[in-house]
């Protein structure tokens, strides 16, 4: 069916999740295409927070370490995440964010593989990832780092009886390609290495089997399809047979066997609490206990195929009314190896971007000249697709997008 033969209405009509949108705070006035960056807020987060403070901490106070369970968080939070995941219990804690567990887990995994000396990458990951390999790497004697796109064209090209460990997004951020888990973690375990994956883009808006797969670790965090809030936790995933050898550099007291002994000797605690460091921000802790309620009950295969519907969608409709104005697409046509987001390039990618977020249109731009578009299935219609491409199209056409304030650059894009 052509996309201008498809009835949006009965989409939405149909759509199985569409109650889910009731659960999540998405102001009337924008078409919000950006939760891949900062999820949308759960309805009960404002309650329950303002419950946090007005009770267990200004009437509780420190009772509320136990009695509410903040000193457990990391643990009854990544529990919650785990079946979402593919993890077991005990196998995920939230804490910190994804920079510094990277840092921990690209230690840990180094441990377990002392004798090889190369890390593998992806020169178009995440940034964060490659400066924090590149810190981890400077400590470390006689280590390099070898980066997909950079020293060979393929990760399968790079992965040898050297390296220790790979690094691989599970979801590009700028162009959306989805990498098999299966299938690289195989090709590095064939290789005796192991495998973190950043789970940054696909964490609560696909399947994902961790341990289907035999993952080591992965990190990800809860600010984008997990809908934590702003800054909020990340969160930590190392399979059970790492725990009894899981070592890592930031041995703070939460990571301690017992750490109410205040004992001035470091005991490794057992298990994925090794993966700890010190006191964690608990109001953002909080807040995640309100994200994982509004995902209650999801079925992860629906989000999916809807996530699928939407892309495909959104790159149809861009591809019929949007033509002839530069517009190129960057994310996969094969919805099989995509993302949830959908990424355009264009020359005046920031300005076309800066007017569609003037009509209500929030999408975001990625340096040099990428326009990004995150659709979030638990909370997007069918129909703001149509309506979004509409104020593309028109802002295309008439050429708004030259106003010179457009051109603008604002420290956050
Ligand atoms: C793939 C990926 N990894 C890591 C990060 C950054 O993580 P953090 O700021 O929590 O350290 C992001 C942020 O958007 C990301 O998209």
């Amino acid at each position: 069916m052509t996309p201008a033969a498809v009835d949006i209405a009965a989409l939405d009509r149909d759509d199985p999740l569409a109650e889910f949108r009731k659960r999540f705070i998405v102001p009337d006035e924008l078409i919000y295409l950006d939760g891949n960056s900062l999820g949308a807020a759960p309805v009960s987060v404002a309650g329950d927070l303002a419950d946090v403070v007005a009770r267990e901490w200004s009437q509780d106070l420190i009772a509320s370490w136990n009695g509410a369970g903040w000193f457990a968080l990391p643990q009854t939070l990544g529990n919650r995440l785990a079946p979402l995941i593919g993890a077991a219990e005990d196998e995920v804690v939230f804490c910190d964010n994804v920079s510094i567990n990277l840092f921990k887990c690209l230690h840990a995994a180094l441990n377990l593989r002392p004798d090889r000396t190369v890390v593998v990458a992806e020169q178009g990951g995440f940034p964060t990832d490659l400066y924090i390999a590149d810190g981890v790497l400077g400590q470390r004697a006689g280590m390099s780092l070898r980066l997909e796109g950079r020293d060979g064209h393929t990760l399968e090209d790079l992965i040898d009886e050297d390296v220790a460990v790979v690094l691989i997004n599970h979801v590009d951020y700028k162009s959306a390609v989805r990498r098999d888990m299966a299938d690289l973690t195989k090709l590095a375990h064939d290789k005796g290495a192991l495998v973190i994956w950043d789970l940054c883009h696909s964490a609560g808006v696909m399947p994902i089997e961790l341990n289907g797969c035999s993952s080591d670790f992965a990190v990800g965090c809860s600010y984008k399809y997990l809908n934590g809030g702003p800054g909020a936790p990340a969160f930590i995933h190392v399979a059970k047979r790492h725990h009894d050898v899981l070592r890592q550099p930031l041995t703070g007291w939460w990571s301690h066997a017992e750490p109410f002994a205040f004992s001035p000797d470091y005991e490794r605690s057992p298990g994925i609490k090794a993966m700890l460091t010190g006191t964690q921000p608990i109001l953002s802790m909080r807040a995640i206990v309100a994200a994982l309620d509004a995902l209650e009950g999801v079925d992860l295969n629906a989000v999916r195929a809807k996530s699928e519907a939407l892309t495909d969608l959104f790159i149809a409709l861009v591809e019929e009314r949007c033509g002839g104005h530069g517009l190129e697409l960057v994310t996969p046509r094969d919805a099989a190896i995509r993302g949830s987001h959908v990424s355009w390039r264009h020359e005046h990618g920031y300005a076309i971007s800066q007017a569609l977020v003037a009509r209500g249109v929030v999408g975001d731009f990625r340096a040099p000249d990428i326009m990004r578009f995150g659709l979030a299935p638990l909370y997007l219609r069918y129909a703001d697709i149509a309506d979004a491409v509409d104020h593309l199209r028109e802002i295309l056409e008439t050429g708004t997008w030259r106003d010179p304030a457009y051109a603008q650059r604002s420290l956050v894009t």
